[in-house]
């Protein structure tokens, strides 16, 4: 009999209590084997913690509450100096009896959790997820698909209040150095304008292309969608003093930028829609890619395939070896991929002047 730990470390984001569901579930039925949670990741490993998982845990009238829950009842942390105890961690890996662990993480949590195992040798598996939609290998990560769908919730409230006022709202939306979530939500939204990290733009191609609209299109209002990672080209840098490069591309920014290249003409307003994005009830895409990696991981284990990372491909879960999928992290959006193309045919100002 089996004891394998699973622990969720990183950055939050839905669907990671539909991955424990799954993995407890078919362990424990298909495998009768024994299941703990490491709370707080590689916290948790080092102070040796564990929670012990099974189907009948919950006394909510038999409800599982794990399908539809957000967040981890793990716990996670985003941060620390796990290799500097390296050590301790390794050896309670050993001291807590584990044959296997099923890591949830992104590609920075992931790297650390790779790193230490082989260190140490631990049988591991990996599974990504991430909002960000940035580990390499997979078209799928948990938690992209219901952070796009709030985004575009967001859109769809902002566009009433934005033609109702004729203003042009500028939103915010996460990814880190990655332009996945603005991308998809911005098409998906409607959106007039998306501005994200891997395609240059110029303020005075986005002025340009919010004129045109007033003018020519006779639309009062517009939605600019804005990755937090997003910055202009460097020569429009030159023009603007106050734009501190971790800045530059922000809501704010544009706004003000706006206002000033149109001489205060265009009303804005900023939404930065910040940790919203990492909350909520998880998809059904992300249930369903959540139970189908925390099977397969089981199932890997199984089999004794360690060192992988289960990746969606050609409508599958697959297993890949972690580093592969590490060492081509973080994925950016390709400037020249199909669904920037599909932007630019669309009218959508994506940049590139
Ligand atoms: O990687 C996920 C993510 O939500 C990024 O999109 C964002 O930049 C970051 O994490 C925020 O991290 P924190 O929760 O530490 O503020």
């Amino acid at each position: 009999k089996k004891r394998i730990g699973i622990l969720t470390s990183g950055g939050d984001c839905p669907g990671l209590n539909c991955v424990i569901r799954a993995v407890v579930s078919h362990a424990t039925l298909t495998f009768n084997w024994e299941i703990v949670g490491i709370p707080y990741a590689t916290q948790g490993l080092l102070e040796r913690q564990t929670i012990p998982l099974n189907l009948h845990g919950w006394d909510l009238r038999g409800i599982d509450p794990l399908i539809n829950m957000g967040g981890t009842i793990l716990g996670s942390i985003n941060k620390g100096d796990t290799l500097a105890s390296a050590k301790e961690i390794l050896a309670s890996y050993e001291a807590l009896g584990l044959d296997a662990l099923i890591a949830v993480g992104g590609d920075g949590s992931l790297k650390i959790i790779h790193e230490l195992s082989n260190l140490g040798n631990w049988n591991l598996v990996a599974i990504p997820k991430t909002i960000d939609n940035d580990v390499a290998l997979t078209e799928r990560s948990i938690g992209f698909d219901t952070a796009v769908n709030t985004v575009v919730d967001a859109i769809n409230r902002l566009t009433f209040t934005a033609a109702s006022h004729d203003r042009v709202m500028i939103v915010e939306v996460m990814g880190r150095t990655a332009g996945h979530l603005a991308l998809h939500s911005g098409i998906a939204g409607g959106a007039d304008v998306i501005l994200i990290p891997e395609v240059p733009y110029t303020i005075k191609g986005l002025c340009n292309h919010l004129s045109q609209l007033r003018d020519q299109w006779r639309r009062k209002f517009a939605i600019v969608v804005v990755a937090e990672g997003a910055t202009p080209c460097l020569e429009d840098l030159d023009n603007v003093a106050s734009c501190s490069s971790a800045k530059c591309g922000r809501g704010q920014y544009i706004a003000d930028q706006i206002a000033s290249c149109s001489s205060n003409l265009i009303d804005t307003r900023v939404s930065v829609l910040g940790h919203i994005q990492r909350g909520g009830i998880p998809s059904a895409l992300d249930r369903l890619t959540a139970t189908v990696f925390g099977k397969t991981a089981v199932d890997l284990i199984a089999q004794e395939k360690y060192d992988q990372m289960l990746a969606w491909q050609n409508g599958q879960a697959v297993a890949v070896p972690i580093q592969d999928a590490l060492d081509k992290s973080p994925s950016l959006v390709e400037p020249n991929s199909d669904l920037v193309q599909i932007a630019h045919s669309l009218g959508i100002y994506v940049g590139e002047n």
